[in-house]
Order: structure tokens, then sequence, then C-alpha cells
């Protein structure tokens, strides 16, 4: 039998270890009694969307930090992260000629899993960085205890995050016919932004033509729909925010819209797997190079066993070097078996690479290229390739080598912020978005 705390009696992967039990529940207990930080409606409004996509009417566009932070906690970052994901969004459906499903790893991505338990520098081990959720950064003893007043931190910078999110979303900040407003003074590569300004010029005149035809005052015109996700791994914080629905009687997680599974912790007896089949929110689950096909299909049923199109999206995450050798068959498996799900890709995860001069970082070559793979396969199986997912800033950080302003190994150092994985800057975001366009007109 489900509940919001059966997840308690299975294994469970990737968890802190609190050495204050009793503080740690007292913070459960008042994160339950606070408000949700979304609501049912709002979540199975993502489910029909979701539906949308699976079945080839829409695509996917997911993206955000790696790990949200405590200290780049602004106004201006989330607006400048936001504005990104609109252009992206803008660039693609004139593409695509279909709507564009905008979720942000946004208002609650802040609990990371690590490879190791532990980090060693020059002979003195400490706990892992597991996002600032859970500890701090810095390589100090104090800063890396697991702290429970940080669940509390992380909640009530969601809700704020959150809440401008949904001024920008429905306040005039997304108004399409604002575009030329979302000025792109952060994208340097002049050819990049001429293209930009082709295309929001065309845009303008589209709807100088709509509103000539006295079509002008169309809410999806003026507002954006904006959904918010982040990897459910502290299984304490979502059951403290997950609410009954007073309207169908489900359980619903609302720390955000979309919850994922991650490729570490999906484990089909394990208490993530577990926790999640139990919600009623669309969900994912990252799929990684060690997915078994048999694997996949039990994942599938215990997730989704009505077969809904709109409830499971499988986040692919193989490395440009791995998709041709695993994705086929997996589609392929799914397909055969009958089972709906959104494929998406996630052209970040397995592509991580350590330079020469010790940065975590990304090929943007190897991002794009797993991401043309993605869709070329999916055109060979004749299956939808519904999306994507990417860690990406508004800000002009340099984190990921290369794309059109050519970050070198030696640029790594000038603006190298995250607090986790290496993002993809505004104008490689915005490329990014270019080139899936492309795929999404063939
Ligand atoms: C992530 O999305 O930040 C992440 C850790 O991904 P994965 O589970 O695919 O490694
Ligand atoms: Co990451």
């Amino acid at each position: 039998m489900w509940s919001p705390n059966s997840w308690r009696s299975f294994p469970i992967q990737q968890q802190p270890t609190y050495l204050d039990q009793v503080a740690l529940a007292q913070v459960e207990q008042q994160i339950a009694s606070f408000p949700p930080l979304v609501f049912a409606g709002e979540a199975r409004q993502l489910r029909h969307a979701f539906a949308e996509v699976t079945q080839g009417r829409a695509f996917l566009l997911q993206g955000g930090d790696c790990a949200e932070s405590f200290a780049e906690f602004s106004a201006g970052k989330i607006r400048d992260t936001f504005k990104v994901l609109l252009q992206m969004a803008v660039v693609m459906t004139f593409a695509a000629g279909c709507p564009i499903v905008k979720v942000g790893r946004m208002a609650g991505q802040f609990a990371k899993p690590r490879s190791s338990d532990n980090e060693t520098i020059n002979g003195i081990t400490l706990p892992a960085y597991r996002g600032d959720i859970v500890n701090a950064i810095e390589f100090t003893q104090q800063a890396r205890r697991a702290d429970p007043s940080r669940l509390l931190q992380a909640y009530h910078q969601s809700t704020a995050s959150l809440n401008l999110l949904r001024a920008f979303a429905s306040g005039g900040f997304a108004d399409l016919q604002q575009l030329h407003r979302w000025n792109l003074d952060f994208i340097e590569n002049a050819q990049l932004s001429a293209k930009y300004g082709e295309l929001s010029e065309r845009i303008e005149q589209s709807l100088a033509f709509i509103r000539a035809c006295g079509l002008g005052n169309a809410p999806q015109l003026r507002e954006a729909d904006v959904f918010t996700a982040h990897e459910a791994l502290l299984l304490n914080y979502e059951e403290a925010l997950t609410r009954r629905d007073s309207l169908t009687g489900d359980y619903y997680a609302c720390s955000a819209h979309m919850l994922w599974i991650g490729d570490r912790t999906r484990q089909l007896d394990g208490a993530h797997v577990e926790f999640l089949r139990g919600v009623y929110n669309p969900i994912g689950v990252k799929v990684g190079p060690s997915m078994q096909l048999d694997e996949l299909i039990q994942l599938i049923d215990v997730l989704n066993p009505n077969n809904d199109p709109g409830r499971l999206n499988l986040i692919v995450r193989m490395g440009a070097a791995n998709v041709d050798k695993h994705l086929p068959q997996l589609l392929r498996r799914v397909k055969d078996e009958g089972r709906n799900v959104l494929w998406s890709t996630d052209p970040m995860h397995g592509n991580t690479i350590k330079s020469s001069n010790g940065y975590k970082t990304r090929d943007f070559a190897s991002i794009m290229h797993e991401v043309r793979s993605f869709f070329a396969i999916h055109r060979a199986e004749g299956t939808y390739a519904g999306g994507v997912h990417i860690e990406m800033t508004g800000q002009n950080v340099t984190e990921c080598i290369g794309g059109t302003k050519l970050i070198s190994e030696d640029n790594l150092a000038d603006r190298y912020h995250t607090h986790c994985d290496p993002r993809l800057n505004a104008d490689q975001a915005l490329e990014l978005a270019f080139a899936i366009a492309d795929e999404l007109k063939r």
C-alpha cells in the first residue's frame, strides 16, 4: 500500500547523514504545515501538456541550473534564466509550428546526487557537498555538516523564486509583442544576435498582421505558461510537501509541478521509485547507459500502470559517444510494447569531462552531437523526439567549452560559477535552440 511515507521502508540511495534527528523531524513537521508551492490543478495541466508532447503535437523545453544556490539568489538571475528559456522557446516555436512546453529546473532544484559520499583534499576527508539544501560548498567540517534548517531556507527561496516566475509569466514580461524588449545584451556573438534579430522581426510582422485582424489580445500572446521541476532526491522534503487533492482524492507532490528520478536513484525496489509511483504529478526518469531493456519496461509499468501519455518523461542521457549504441533498442522495445512515454534528451550529463587544467566541463560540440543523434535515431525508429533537458543560465558564464563564442580551456577560469555541473551560457543555449529548430523543421 502506497502512502506519502511508504518510501521509508525501502532501501534508499544518496541521502545525507543528519546528526541531529530531532531537529530534522521538527523541520519536516514545520514544512508539512506550510502552504504547498504548486496546486494539483497546475500539475494536471502539465500532464495534459505532456500528453500533447507524447502524441507528437508539442515539444518540451526543460532547463535551468544544475544546482540552485543560496548565494546566487536574485531577481536578475531568475529573470535572465527565464528570458533565455523564452527566447529558446520562441526560436523553436517558429520552427516547429507547435507549442513549446516550458519547464524550468528552477524554484527547487537544490539537492544533488554525488559519485562519492566523501571528498578528500590534501589528505583531509569530509562529507561531499550535496547542494545548498543539505550543506555548504566550502571545504570545512562545519560547512559540510548536513543542516536541517537548510530545508527551510530552500523552501522559502523556492516560494520566492516561483512567485517571481509567475509574475514574469503573466505580468507582461512574457508578452510576445514585447519581443524586442527581451534585449540580447548578453548575447555577444554578432552572427547569433543577427539571426535572432531577423527572427524577431518576422515574428513582429506576423503579430502586426494578427493585431490588424483584431486578434491581438489573445492571452496566449501576452502570457506564458511556466512550470517548475527538480530532481526528487530528498524524499523527506518531498513527503512534507505532499498533499491530497480535495477534488480528486489523489496525492500530489506540491514542491514543483514535475519531479524526476535521477539516474543514480532509479532502482526498481528503491525508495525513490516507491515515492514517485504514488504521486499524481507528471514525472521523469533519467535513462543512462546502464539501463536494461526489461528493467525499463518494468519501471514504466510501476510508474505509469495506466499507460497515460501525460505521465512519464524518459530523459535520455547517454553521452554523444554512447547514444547510437543504446538508444535505438530502447525506443524499439518501448514502441513494440505499446508504452506511451515522452522521450526527451539530456545532452549534458553523459558528456561531462575534466579539462586539462582541472575543470569539470562539457564540450558544446558533444552536446550538439548528442542532440542531433537523438533526433536522427527517432527518425530512423519512427518515434517522436519530444524534448530537450539542459543545464543553462542567463548569465555570461564560462563553464562549457566551445560554441560560437569559442570558450577554450583557458577561458574556463574567467567566470566559472556553477555549484555543481557546468552550464550552457546564454549564447550557447540560443545556439542550441537554433540547432534544435533545424531538427524540428525536418
Ligand atoms: C542532474 O540532472 O543534475 C543529474 C544529476 O542528472 P543524472 O541523474 O542524469 O546524472
Ligand atoms: Co547536473
